[in-house]
């Protein structure tokens, strides 16, 4: 009966609140130092919370536009640095707070540099950072650059940008000081109009949030995908933002609130969860420092009431280490025949297979290296299985490359798998490419071959047709009965790829397989990719389990080469109790040890992936 009820997220109720409990509070003033800013209304007031994977939460006036003022600063400077590099950037701008107003005249003794580009003056020396370049002037590029955090197409508010030009004598002042100092080193008028122009950007509550949340994503837009910013830079625009951002309130905020933000004489506050999440709040009324003063409130209360604090972390890294266990307790999908199947339960306890999860970063992979070292002493593989990492970075690559070097001189090899995505980057960080494989089973396969080359077993298979003696289910069976069989069984041969049993059919004949590989696959619900369940070859038996109990197929059996088998039909089985009784106990007898053999080795695994 869900459906009835009008179901609304915890968290957007949370929001309501908040907004309900701070839109009823007039404090502060709009802007109209800017004559056109004055026009907007006190009343207006959104927020909106995007996820770091793109969920918006909105409530209020998310969609009203307004304009970007200050809060571009913090992305431009990014586009400085992509456009100049960081050395040459700071050689010109510093990243000092200044503890003064946003439009102070501060420039730094002797250099003429402004303390911090989120300063006015520091903002306007960061225009002239950016260069003209493809074509396109500054502010063509600082509008594409800015769009790709909105994930839509941004513009300048003309109205707006023009009642600036007109009234901003003071940010002109600043630009000529800029010029005596060298900071900028051409005619200052189109830096300040192209400075103007991006303060006049329009955006909306939800922008700024996107934004916000591109900056938490290591600066790819959860929305479309697209990097907006190089990742390298991400640190240092949070770096200023979280220093510097909210002008001379600065330490106050990251005292309280904890989160890297910036603020605008629109009403706007763009504020970052590093990794997490970002927040846009717009109430134009700002406090005397310039900062929207509604948005202050509700971003501090935010802070506290969802433990959003940077220097809060309320979870620890979690350990990356999913599950580790043995090549005995798992072995790989390939069913042995009894003397390899023992060397591999023998030996086996020289794999060690590690699943790791989470992302990897210097903190959770850590613990990695130190559990690889300790293995060491007791295993020859180690295999290492990415499945369920949902990001590793660089660091963490560059640490696996080295204990992969370092394993292999200690005479241990170390196999990655499930890379998927992180193939390159693995090869980027020097791991070479016989060390990675396509998913864990291939590994165990690999090291299961290894382990039985060293124990002088070359071979995990029966090669070549073989007879009915030696297939397992007729272990114990009577020269006379074999003979009967060798009579009665109808010889069916396959060719390779050829599906020798279908999921969802009848299951009314059990097989013996007398030559080749066969694979059983199963396709989970759901799901397009089959898994291997299981690979079985000469003097093996399949199709067993419907046969026995009278159900449909479950898996579909594959022919891996040309198969030869040997088919029993329930008729012939049924007949057996009257006929040849104690070839029937026989058969049964066998098929009892098999299928008990199987479950015990599937309790093993079970138990050794569940803890
Ligand atoms: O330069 C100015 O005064 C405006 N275009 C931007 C100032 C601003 O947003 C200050 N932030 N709170």
């Amino acid at each position: 009966m869900a459906g009835r009820f009008p179901m609304r997220s915890p968290v957007l109720s949370y929001l309501d609140t908040l907004h309900a409990r701070y839109s009823g509070i007039k404090e502060g003033k709009v802007a109209d130092y800017i004559p056109e800013l004055a026009k907007a209304s006190p009343d207006a007031f959104g927020i909106c919370l995007a996820t770091r994977d793109g969920h918006l939460y909105e409530v209020g006036d998310t969609r009203q536009k307004f304009t970007i003022q200050s809060i571009s600063k913090a992305l431009t400077y990014g586009l400085a640095l992509e456009d100049r590099g960081e050395e040459h950037v700071l050689s010109r701008i510093g990243v000092e707070p200044s503890g003064e107003a946003f439009n102070a005249i501060s420039l730094q003794e002797g250099t003429g540099a402004p303390y911090n580009p989120m300063i006015n003056a520091g903002a306007i020396a960061t225009c002239g950072q950016v260069l003209v370049k493809d074509g396109q002037t500054r502010i063509q590029r600082i509008i594409a650059y800015l769009s790709k955090f909105a994930g839509q197409k941004l513009e300048v508010d003309e109205a707006v940008y023009r009642s600036e030009s007109e009234t901003g004598h003071r940010n002109r002042a600043i630009g000529w000081l800029l010029r005596n100092f060298d900071i900028v080193d051409e005619d200052p008028h189109d830096i300040l109009e192209t400075y103007f122009q991006q303060c006049a950007i329009s955006v909306t509550c939800a922008d700024l949030a996107v934004m916000a949340a591109t900056l938490a994503n290591r600066g790819i837009n959860p929305l479309t995908g697209e990097r907006a910013i190089a990742q390298e830079y991400v640190d240092n625009v949070l770096g200023v933002m979280a220093t510097c951002g909210m002008y001379d309130w600065s330490g106050e905020w990251i005292y309280r609130v904890g989160l890297p933000a910036k603020s605008g004489v629109g009403g706007g506050i763009m504020a970052v969860l590093p990794g997490q999440l970002g927040i846009g709040v717009f109430s134009p009324p700002l406090d005397k420092q310039g900062n929207s003063a509604r948005g202050i409130r509700v971003c501090s209360e935010m802070a506290r009431g969802l433990a959003l604090h940077l220097f809060n972390p309320s979870a620890a890294p979690q350990p990356a280490v999913r599950h580790s266990y043995n090549g005995n307790q798992v072995v790989s999908r390939r069913r042995l025949p009894a003397a390899a199947a023992h060397i591999v339960r023998r030996f086996g306890d020289r794999i060690r297979v590690m699943e790791l999860q989470g992302p990897l970063i210097f903190s959770t992979f850590e613990p990695v290296m130190r559990a690889l070292l300790r293995q060491a002493a007791y295993s020859r593989h180690v295999i290492v299985s990415f499945r369920n990492v949902v990001s590793a970075d660089e660091v963490s690559l560059r640490f696996f490359a080295a204990m992969h070097v370092q394993l292999s001189f200690a005479g241990v090899s170390l196999v990655c798998c499930h890379l998927g995505g992180l193939t390159r980057q693995m090869l980027t960080a020097g791991v070479p490419p016989e060390a990675m494989m396509e998913t864990i089973d291939a590994a165990l396969e690999h090291c299961e071959d290894q382990l039985l080359k060293e124990s002088g077993e070359v071979s995990w298979h029966e090669s070549g047709r073989i007879t009915l003696k030696r297939c397992a289910v007729f272990g114990s069976v009577t020269e006379e009965d074999l003979a009967f069989l060798e009579a009665q069984l109808p010889t069916r041969t396959y060719a390779q790829w050829e599906t020798i049993i279908h999921a969802g059919s009848m299951a009314d004949e059990l097989f013996v397989l007398t030559s080749g590989t066969v694979e059983v696959r199963f396709t989970p619900t759901g799901s397009k990719l089959p898994q291997r369940l299981d690979v079985m070859t000469a003097g093996m038996t399949f199709g067993e389990m419907a046969f026995l109990d009278g159900s449909v197929r479950s898996a579909d059996v594959v022919a891996v080469d040309e198969v030869q088998c040997r088919v029993l039909s329930r008729e012939l089985y049924q007949q057996l109790d009257r006929d040849r009784p104690a070839l029937k106990i026989a058969i049964v007898d066998q098929l009892l040890r098999l299928l008990s053999s199987r479950l015990r080795q599937a309790n093993v695994e079970i138990s050794a992936l569940r803890n």
